[in-house]
């Protein structure tokens, strides 16, 4: 079936709503998503969304703007930065009235609490400025834009996966997917298609992610030639729950608990001795992960503790009750009684489709653009998060570069034709699927994907080292050979999971070789990327972002200066 829209999304997380909300001001908005819309990963989002409100103790964007910064290691792009950080105020107050429902001081404001990273006065010591709706922030704002695309006649097409992003040379024409329920293949041609499709932290073992986080759009653009960017940056949480990877978050330190080791220490005052358990992401990662190496973990084992003890329960029953639950369900551990067991876990993707600060999609290094596409959200790198993201940025990120895109598409489509897809591009989506529906192949799908993730954690994550990751690289070789060779038992068509399980395996294979690429060839370590075997920040060299695109053999690197407008590099000390 063809269908003709004049903006495309694909995503219906936090980045594809709010775009979908500013694009729906002029022409036609579908929203394409994999999932049911509300079912988006945006939805899991617990702590809060960033913002200097200052409604509980002074704040300013400024100190925001500086916080971001060194958070990324100066690897984010100022420029962008300053944007999010001075729009963040208004975004906060626009969610607010569009009806997010956030967590309130007792004067009825807003209230705002504290998160790693986030400081006044330039890094003098740690401020409230996480905006909240319990430890439930993503849903909240995700129903709350559903629903204002509902009123504004977005058009949803839920459980449709994307199957081919037709671009050809500079323009992008639209998208084909297919309908998860009928098996039946869909065209839809546009002026403009966003990519709002999320991250692809499902390629490690150990996430928080959800199971539909698996890169797909990025490794579908990536074949196309379109670059990605600093894709070696993947962010561990400090604070997954041990064994499952399940989030804890950071809200829960943020309210007063602390991290302990098998000696009961709260060592992370060795580590960051001003700010403490509020440090940035990477830096308590690989704190965590050194005392286990140096066993001080629980028992000698593989785990700290997250202790929240001290917190009082009415303050976990109001701000913080999901994540009690989920400790009570998965854990068996009453968070009030007894500390959390918790290790690091696959978070957020810094790297993916480069753009500009209104969301146009970069082709290179030099800044030249593909007409008619745009991305916004993780899957997209404006980069505002550099080397190493802050927490509640994300949320942040969304809305202010979703709705800077919608705004910019609405300005564009005026003037712009309707993408036009002939059916050789269709006849590519369909034998892609029926090779895969016939391949009598031995391979299973998760034999593959479980030595993937396996090796993926083991010589990707938080600490790195260049034997470990060739190796990486030669078993990923072996492993996309074997997927050539998966055999279906599932050979039907209708709601057939197992095929997009099969598809999505190759866009998790394709974009791992790129991370283990591209952190092979950084040599030094920075916020989130860290190679044992090149420990020092390198801003000589390697103060610049990495561009990674397919050749016909190795994947090809170039490199783009960092926009650096304020704040120079300095060592990054909490
Ligand atoms: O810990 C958290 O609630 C995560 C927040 C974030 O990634 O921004």
């Amino acid at each position: 079936m063809r269908h003709q829209f004049d903006t495309v999304i694909i995503g219906s997380g936090l980045a594809g709503l709010r775009a979908a909300l500013e694009a729906s001001g002029e022409g036609s908005v579908a929203v394409l998503s994999k999932l049911y819309p509300t079912r988006s990963h945006s939805t899991t989002a617990q702590g809060g969304i960033g913002a200097a409100l200052g409604n509980e103790e002074p704040d300013k964007p400024e100190w925001h703007f500086y916080d971001t910064v060194k958070g990324s290691d100066f690897l984010g792009d100022q420029d962008a930065i300053e944007i999010m950080c001075e729009d963040a105020i208004r975004a906060i107050i626009e969610l607010e009235h569009l009806g997010v429902p956030f967590s309130r001081t007792k004067e009825g404001r807003i209230a705002q609490r504290h998160f790693g990273g986030h400081t006044r006065d330039f890094g003098v010591a740690p401020v409230r400025r996480a905006c909240y709706s319990a430890d439930r922030t993503g849903h909240a704002i995700v129903f709350a834009l559903y629903e204002q695309c509902q009123l504004k006649g977005v058009k949803f097409f839920p459980e449709f996966f994307v199957s081919d992003i037709v671009i050809d040379n500079t323009r992008c024409h639209g998208v084909i997917t297919l309908e998860i329920s009928t098996g039946e293949f869909h065209i839809f041609s546009s002026k403009v298609t966003l990519i709002a499709s999320g991250g692809y932290g499902r390629v490690f073992k150990t996430t928080s992610n959800a199971y539909a986080s698996t890169g797909d759009c990025l490794s579908i653009l990536y074949n196309r030639g379109i670059p990605l960017e600093d894709m070696e940056f993947f962010q561990f949480h400090p604070t997954g729950l041990y064994g499952l990877g399940i989030l804890i978050t950071e809200g829960a330190r943020g309210e007063g608990g602390i991290l302990i080791n098998g000696k009961g220490e709260r060592f992370m005052e060795r580590y960051a001795p001003t700010i403490k358990d509020l440090a940035p992401r990477d830096m308590v990662c690989r704190a965590i992960l050194t005392e286990i190496k140096e066993g001080r973990g629980i028992d000698g084992k593989d785990y700290v503790y997250l202790d929240i003890r001290n917190i009082p329960k009415r303050t976990l029953q109001e701000r913080l009750p999901e994540i009690t639950t989920f400790c009570k369900i998965y854990m068996g551990v009453d968070p009030s009684e007894q500390p959390i067991p918790v290790f690091p876990t696959a978070h957020y993707a810094m790297g993916g489709i480069p753009t500009d600060i209104d969301g146009r999609v970069f082709m290179d290094e030099k800044g030249s653009v593909v007409n008619g596409l745009f991305a916004a959200g993780e899957c997209a790198c404006v980069s505002v998060h550099g080397a190493n993201r802050l927490g509640c940025n994300s949320l942040l990120d969304t809305v202010v570069f979703g709705r800077r895109s919608g705004k910019a598409i609405r300005g564009e489509i005026r003037d712009m034709e309707y993408g036009r897809i002939r059916n050789n591009e269709l006849e590519r989506s369909r034998m892609l699927i029926d090779s895969i529906l016939t391949n009598d192949g031995k391979e299973k799908i998760a034999n593959i994907k479980t030595d993937l993730q396996d090796r993926m954690m083991e010589h990707c994550s938080v600490f790195r080292e260049e034997k470990n990751l060739k190796g990486l690289i030669d078993s990923i070789r072996i492993l996309k050979e074997r997927a050539e060779d998966i055999g279906l038992k599932d050979k039907t068509r209708k709601f057939n999971t197992e095929l997009i399980d099969a598809l999505e395996l190759k866009h998790m294979l394709t974009l791992s070789e790129v991370i283990a690429s591209s952190a092979l060839e950084r040599k030094e370590s920075r916020g989130a990327h860290y190679r044992v075997d090149c420990p020092k920040r390198d801003d000589t060299s390697w103060l610049k972002h990495t561009f990674a695109f397919k050749t016909e053999g190795a994947i090809e690197f170039r490199y783009k200066p960092v926009a650096i407008t304020k704040f120079q590099p300095e060592e990054r000390q909490y």
